[in-house]
C-alpha cells in the first residue's frame, strides 16, 4: 500500500532496529528507508539478516546487518558503534527484538520466564542504554510491546510481564530522557498481525477463525499499519507525543463476548425503567 507521508520525511536520519531481520521489525525497516533514512538492522541469524539487508538494498536504501542478541551488553555497544561507524549517527532506535512461545503456566521454568524478560525487557533496557550518548542530540526510540497484558492472556505469562514492562520502560525514558535530552520515547501496540512469527506461533487457525466469525471488529492487521504508526512516532508528526504506547490493533483489545444479544437488552431496559416509574413512593427507584 501506498503510504500516506512524503517520501523525504526521514531524510538524513538513521535508524536501527533490533529485530529487523523479519516480521514487524523489517516492515519498520522498510517504510522507514523509503521515507529516507539509512537503516542498521540487528539481529541473531547471519543468513536472516543477509536476505533482509539485500531486500532492503534493492528497494534503494542504505542498509547494514550486524548480528548481535539483545541479551548481550557486548554485542549492544558493538551493533551501535558499528551503525555509528557506517552511517555516523543515530537518530531513531526501534526495539523489536522480542522471544514467544505458548506454554501454560504450570508447565513453564523460571528459565523460560527469565528468557522472554531477557530479550524484551533486560533487552530493551540494555540498547535504550548503550544509545543514549548518541540519541542525546534529540533522537527518537519507539518500543514494540503488545496489548497481552492490557487484561491477562492464556499461556503467555512471560510475555506479558515482559511487555508491561517494556511500557513501563517506556514512560519511564519519556519522562527522565525526555526531560534531559529531549529523546521522544514512545511504544506501539499492535494487534494480530498478518503473516508474523507472533501470529503463526500464537494464534492458531481454527481460533483466528472463532475470532472472526464472533466479531465485526476481528481482523487481522497488516504489517505495513504497525510501519506507518512508526513513522508518525518517528517523525516530526509525532513531535509532541512522548511516553505513550499507540495500541494499532483496530479496537479489538477491548472486545469482550456479549453478555445478551441487542434485542433482549433492549426488552429487559424497558421492563426495568417500567417498573422503576410505576414503584410506590418511598420505595428506592432502581438506578439502572
Ligand atoms: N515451552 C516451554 N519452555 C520453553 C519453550 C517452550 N516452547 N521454549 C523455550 N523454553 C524454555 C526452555 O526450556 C529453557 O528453559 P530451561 O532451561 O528451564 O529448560 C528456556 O526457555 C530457554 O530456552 P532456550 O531454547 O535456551 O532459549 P533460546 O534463547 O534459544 O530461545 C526463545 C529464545 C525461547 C524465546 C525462542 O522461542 C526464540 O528465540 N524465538 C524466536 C523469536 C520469536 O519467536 N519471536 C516472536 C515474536 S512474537
Amino acid at each position: 500500500m501506498e503510504s500516506p507521508f512524503k517520501g523525504d520525511i526521514l531524510k538524513g536520519k538513521v535508524g536501527l532496529l533490533t529485530g529487523g531481520g523479519s516480521g514487524i521489525g523489517f516492515e519498520i525497516a522498510a517504510e522507514l528507508g523509503k521515507h529516507g533514512a539509512s537503516i542498521a538492522i540487528m539481529g541473531r541469524r547471519k543468513h536472516v539478516l543477509d536476505s533482509a539487508v539485500s531486500a532492503l538494498q534493492s528497494l534503494g536504501i542504505h542498509a547494514i546487518g550486524v548480528e548481535g542478541d539483545v541479551r548481550n551488553k557486548e554485542d549492544a555497544a558493538r551493533v551501535i558503534e558499528t551503525t555509528i561507524k557506517q552511517f555516523g549517527k543515530l537518530d531513531i532506535l526501534v526495539n523489536s527484538a522480542a522471544g514467544n512461545f505458548l506454554v501454560p503456566s504450570e508447565d513453564l521454568s523460571p528459565n523460560g520466564f527469565r528468557t522472554v524478560i531477557d530479550i524484551d525487557a533486560v533487552g530493551t533496557f540494555t540498547m535504550c542504554h548503550e544509545a543514549l550518548k548518541y540519541l542525546k542530540k534529540g533522537g527518537v526510540i519507539i518500543n514494540i510491546s503488545a496489548t497481552l497484558h492490557y487484561t491477562a492472556s492464556w499461556y503467555q505469562i512471560h510475555v506479558s510481564a515482559a511487555k508491561a514492562a517494556v511500557d513501563s520502560l517506556t514512560r519511564s525514558l519519556a519522562l527522565e530522557w525526555g526531560t534531559d535530552y529531549g529523546i521522544r520515547v514512545n511504544g506501539i501496540a499492535p494487534g494480530p498481525i498478518d503473516d508474523t512469527a507472533g501470529v503463526t506461533k500464537l494464534l492458531p487457525e481454527d481460533v483466528r477463525r472463532q475470532k472472526q466469525e464472533a466479531s465485526a471488529l476481528y481482523r487481522m492487521g497488516k504489517k505495513w499499519d504497525i510501519a506507518m504508526a512508526a513513522l508518525y512516532l518517528a517523525s516530526n508528526a509525532g513531535n509532541y507525543v512522548n511516553g505513550t504506547t499507540l495500541v494499532v490493533d483496530g479496537g479489538i483489545w477491548l472486545s469482550k463476548p456479549r453478555d445478551l444479544p441487542k434485542e433482549a437488552v433492549r426488552q429487559l431496559s424497558k421492563v426495568v425503567e417500567k417498573r422503576s416509574r410505576d414503584a410506590p413512593v418511598g420505595v428506592p427507584k432502581s438506578k439502572l
